[in-house]
């Protein structure tokens, strides 16, 4: 198939793409680079050999998302396009329902124009909200997100919902990511956040890499094992796998589904911190602080109906996630600028 990836240059969409393509997909990427530079496709097009069309273009701009549904035989879209910094979404809360929605809808109304059915939507466990118990399941009730961010996340679950309930030609896959982390294996494409990383492993990787003094811990008097939050981290290139599954599984049926992808099985921070200094041999000096807030204490998934119905269950280990990541950080010690 020829797959659309808006925002295929950022983290998630980059390694998406790399997997397509090994299974013999076509990808093309439109990116505005809000987030994301050209050198990451150019290192997309290293690692497979293959040469990406690229369109720096907003997807919430119609004419420029219909030159590229005019100019490509587009036969699925997986849309990454979105701000995703937590913080920043409750300072500029319109800014983030503009840009994430109005990206989606713009998209969603071109392939309508087009006869494009199959469209995966990169959702996130944070509709769940604050979950009342773990693992979390597909069939619970979504919750109330803490934050604007979030918040599109589940406006955006809904509005997917309604158009293939309306559509019977529309086929909708809500993928809700837990914690990816990692990075490609070659060391070429990973993570590459702006500014100071609002999230764990980047934030490590950077201590790692003598660029940040310390890590802050978050709390440590959450009811977990050694009072630290517990999260479900997924190798970022399982994730992407889950991706392909998603599209083959789109192109054969309609309506809409959701998905879980996650390991099913919850690390806390100091686990995290620990598997990382033994992996790659580095020293991670940490401190603790107080609880973030709108942080929630445990929150992992029960990823049995991926593997069920997609046929998709990630593979990688933590140890393998601690070393792509550093591996990544470590030949590129200021992202893709070095
Ligand atoms: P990312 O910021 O690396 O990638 C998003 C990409 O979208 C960037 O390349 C950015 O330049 C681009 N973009 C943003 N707005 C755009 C627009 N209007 N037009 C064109 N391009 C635009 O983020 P990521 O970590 O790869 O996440 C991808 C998606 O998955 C996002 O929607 C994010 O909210 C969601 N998600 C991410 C996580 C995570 O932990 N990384 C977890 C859950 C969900
Ligand atoms: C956060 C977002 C979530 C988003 C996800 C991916 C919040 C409340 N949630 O999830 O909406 O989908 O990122 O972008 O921001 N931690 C530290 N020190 C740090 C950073 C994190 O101790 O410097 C801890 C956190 O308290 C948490 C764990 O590490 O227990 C993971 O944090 P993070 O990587 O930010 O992910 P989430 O909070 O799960």
């Amino acid at each position: 198939m020829k797959v659309l990836l808006p925002g295929g240059a950022g983290y998630i969409g980059s390694h998406t793409c790399v997997e397509l393509i090994n299974a013999g997909h076509e990808a093309v990427i439109l990116d505005n680079f809000s987030n994301s530079c050209a050198e990451a496709v150019a290192r997309i097009e290293e690692i497979t050999g293959k040469k990406i069309p690229l369109y720096n273009a907003d997807a919430c701009d119609p004419e420029a998302v219909e030159k590229v549904f005019s100019e490509n035989k587009i036969d699925a879209v997986i849309h990454f396009a979105g701000y995703k910094a937590v913080g920043e979404s409750c300072e500029k809360p319109l800014m983030y329902y503009r840009n994430n929605l109005d990206s989606a809808l713009t998209v969603l109304e071109a392939m309508k124009r087009h006869g494009v059915s199959n469209f995966i939507f990169s959702s996130s466990a944070t509709v769940y909200g604050t979950p009342e118990s773990v693992p979390l399941v597909e069939t619970m009730p979504t919750g109330s997100p803490t934050n604007p961010y979030g918040r599109t996340k589940l406006m955006l679950e809904q509005i997917l919902t309604d158009a293939a309930a309306a559509d019977n030609n529309l086929s909708v896959v809500l993928l809700r990511y837990f914690n990816p982390i990692g990075a490609h294996e070659s060391g070429r494409i990973g993570e590459d956040p702006n500014g100071i990383p609002n999230n764990l492993m980047p934030y490590i990787t950077q201590v790692a890499a003598g660029r940040l003094p310390r890590l802050g811990v978050f709390g440590n008097d959450y009811p977990t094992p050694d009072g630290t939050g517990i999260r479900d981290y997924i190798h970022v290139v399982d994730l992407a796998k889950g991706h392909v599954k998603a599209l083959d599984y789109a192109a054969e049926h309609k309506g809409s589904e959701i998905f879980n992808l996650g390991t099913g099985t919850g690390y806390s921070v100091l686990d995290i911190v620990n598997a990382f200094i033994k992996v790659n041999k580095v020293d991670i000096p940490y401190d603790i602080k107080p609880r973030r807030a709108g942080d929630i204490a445990e929150c992992f998934a029960d990823p049995a109906k991926a593997e069920k119905v997609l046929g998709w269950k990630a593979e990688k280990s933590l140890e393998d996630m601690c070393y792509d990541s550093w591996n990544w950080q470590s030949k590129n010690k200021n992202g893709y600028k070095s």
